[in-house]
């Protein structure tokens, strides 16, 4: 990382509770924090998040943006998920943005973003499947998972991937233009033009997603006809 504008000091450990929770109870900004495997890795929505050996579990700690008006977490979510896209197609794969922020290859989601906010730092957690054993996920889950490894047919080099996902996270943080980054995110979106199932407190909601709005909520036209705004919670595909 060395001449990165982002990350200043890195934490490695061969095993963590959570890299986002180790972020959590650090000082201070420009580090990343990265761990071979997670025993308490988590997803959003207080979901677990598996972390076996072969991914890519990391988190990074950034000094919040201070542009003409606060930036919305949703929006570092975005920045993330727009990086991870652009490292692993050049890797040769096809990779797409689900909102909020999940990667998918094949159908298949292959990343998850856990962005959190902590007073005056931003965290972001980005978990991928990069080697892994898709036998260590629950059978549940492995109808809805992949690897880049099993989508490659080979192994990735997980320290090339770090850094340019890391490279990819400062151009576009330190650029900072709302415009392209909602341009790019879409650009990659499997989500909007669809029928779409919506999870939220407790409520299913189903219509059209028609949009992602500034401030990085997604749009839904609702069967009955009403304009939802949505900034947290689930969304299935139809
Ligand atoms: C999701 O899709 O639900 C988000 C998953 C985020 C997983 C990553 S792995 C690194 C960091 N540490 C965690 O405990 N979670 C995030």
């Amino acid at each position: 990382m060395r001449g990165s504008k982002l990350i200043k000091k890195i934490l490695y450990y061969e095993s963590v509770d959570s890299t986002n929770d180790v972020a959590r109870r650090s000082a201070g900004y420009g580090l990343l924090v990265i761990a071979e495997r997670q025993e308490s890795g988590r997803g959003r929505r207080g979901r677990v998040w598996i972390s076996p050996y072969g991914g890519l579990w990391f988190s990074i700690v950034i000094r919040p943006l201070h542009n003409e008006s606060h930036v919305p977490l949703a929006l570092y979510n975005l920045m993330a998920g727009i990086a991870v896209v652009e490292a692993i197609r050049k890797l040769g794969l096809d990779a797409h943005l689900k909102w909020p922020n999940d990667v998918i290859v094949n159908n298949k989601k292959v990343c998850g973003i856990l962005g959190e906010s902590m007073r005056d730092r931003i965290i972001i957690g980005i978990g991928i499947n990069v080697n892994v054993d898709l036998q260590e996920f629950p059978i549940d889950l492995r109808g809805s998972v992949t690897s880049l490894m099993d989508e490659l047919g080979r192994r990735v080099d997980r320290e090339d991937l770090l850094v340019n996902i890391i490279r990819g996270v400062e151009d576009i943080c330190f650029r900072f233009d709302k415009d392209e980054i909602l341009t790019k995110w879409k650009y990659f979106d499997i989500t909007l033009n669809r029928r779409v199932k919506v999870f939220s407190n407790g409520k299913v909601i189903e219509g059209f997603a028609i949009d992602i709005a500034d401030d990085g909520s997604l749009l839904v036209v609702a069967d009955g006809g009403e304009l939802m705004k949505f900034s947290s919670c689930d969304v299935s595909i139809r």
